[in-house]
């Protein structure tokens, strides 16, 4: 397949800026790295968050755009494990040094080696693209074991000796119907927590059930009745709370249900109302393969990420595809904000964009 030298983006030229749609270069890949002809994106709430309230990012013009799935095009000179025609799924990425976001809203885009795995044709690109941010905040903030990282450092399943290591202790994660919160469940799963407790809209109750849920608590309910019921269902207070949705009210109920001994990830700047000093262990993960304090943990997920797939150990998100190419993406952001998603991921495909 021959590789044009120019390609469509979508492009936010500043902050608070409208999404534009450009022609850029289509680059070329270093040693390291590889090219990739960009099949299907993934939609981010962060996405929203930058485009229209100018958080998260400070250098501007930005491609935003964190998941992506495609087909490499080209290989860098030292790849040794990936070839011409491989699948790939990579994670947007985070310059540390220069603050700049390297996400995958366009055509083509470069995948480096921290951020980056095969995936099998038992996957559609849409559903590879549901992937690495949602995994990489579910799993990083509990199995990375650098002392720094905000992580419940737990043993990772992947690892030899890490699956089923955790049987039989509770877990609560709330806000199992979101991208994050549907890995989570399959890694707590993994991990062999029972039960896992989560809280959803319940018409996501068989979805949630059927990925590793053993209870679904209706997330209308008063909060106090939540904090309730998952400490009645875990035998009392849980080691182990995450709140994949981090909002005001689950910050609450995931701190409180957390035992004075227990590890409460949050994914969320965001401090929890009424607690300005926790007395028990709060971590903010971060889902980026390439932070420093996810280096490790992310290059052994990721290299066994493709056998997990193949296995069926993680499932992808459900999709809905939005028509348009990168076009969607705007309408899609709306929604995402609009809390108009429930247990699906949205879904573009770049190569379908039009001048
Ligand atoms: N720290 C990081 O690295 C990182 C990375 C990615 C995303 N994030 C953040 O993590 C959050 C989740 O992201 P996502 O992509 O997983 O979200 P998402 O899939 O868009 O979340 C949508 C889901 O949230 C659920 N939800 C909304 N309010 C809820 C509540 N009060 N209780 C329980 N569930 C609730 C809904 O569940 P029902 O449909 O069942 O009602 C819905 O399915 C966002 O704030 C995002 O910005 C952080």
């Amino acid at each position: 397949m021959s590789i044009p030298t120019k390609q469509l983006a979508l492009v936010l030229e500043e902050e608070r800026g409208p999404l534009v749609i450009k022609h850029i270069d289509v680059p070329k890949p270093g040693p390291e790295e590889i090219l990739v002809r960009i099949e299907a994106a993934g939609l981010n709430p962060g996405d929203w968050k930058v485009v229209r309230l100018g958080k998260l990012i400070d250098k501007y013009p930005v491609i935003l755009g964190f998941d992506a799935a495609g087909v490499a095009v080209e290989v860098g000179s030292n790849v040794k494990d990936y070839a011409v025609g491989d699948r790939v799924l990579f994670q947007g990425w985070f310059d540390f040094a220069t603050r700049e976001a390297h996400g995958h809203y366009k055509q083509y885009s470069i995948a480096i080696p921290e951020v980056r795995a095969k995936f099998p044709a038992s996957l559609s690109f849409e559903e590879a693209a549901t992937i690495p941010s949602g995994l990489a905040a579910a799993a990083l903030p509990l199995y990375s074991r650098v002392e720094l990282a905000p992580s419940a450092k737990l043993i990772p399943p992947w690892e030899e000796g890490g699956r089923g290591y955790y049987a039989g202790k509770p877990f609560f994660v709330l806000g199992g119907a979101s991208s994050i919160g549907q890995y989570v469940i399959q890694l707590a799963r993994l991990s062999g927590f029972s039960p896992i407790i989560t809280t959803a809209s319940l018409h996501n109750t068989d979805l949630l059930k059927s990925l590793g849920a053993t209870h679904v608590l209706d997330r209308k309910l008063p909060s106090e009745t939540l904090v309730k019921e998952a400490c009645e269902i875990a035998g009392g207070p849980l080691e182990v709370v995450f709140d994949a949705v981090s909002l005001p009210d689950t910050l609450v109920i995931g701190y409180q249900a957390t035992a004075p001994t227990g590890t409460f990830v949050k994914v969320n700047s965001e401090s929890i109302p009424g607690v300005e000093n926790p007395e028990k262990k709060v971590h903010f993960g971060r889902g980026l393969f390439n932070a420093p304090f996810n280096a490790a943990v992310s290059l052994s997920l990721l290299a066994k990420l493709p056998e997990l797939l193949e296995n069926g150990d993680i499932k992808p998100n459900r999709v809905e595809v939005i028509p348009g190419g990168l076009r969607g993406v705007d309408p899609g952001l709306d929604r995402l904000q609009n809390n108009e998603v429930s247990a699906v991921k949205l879904v573009v495909k770049p190569q379908e964009t039009t001048v």
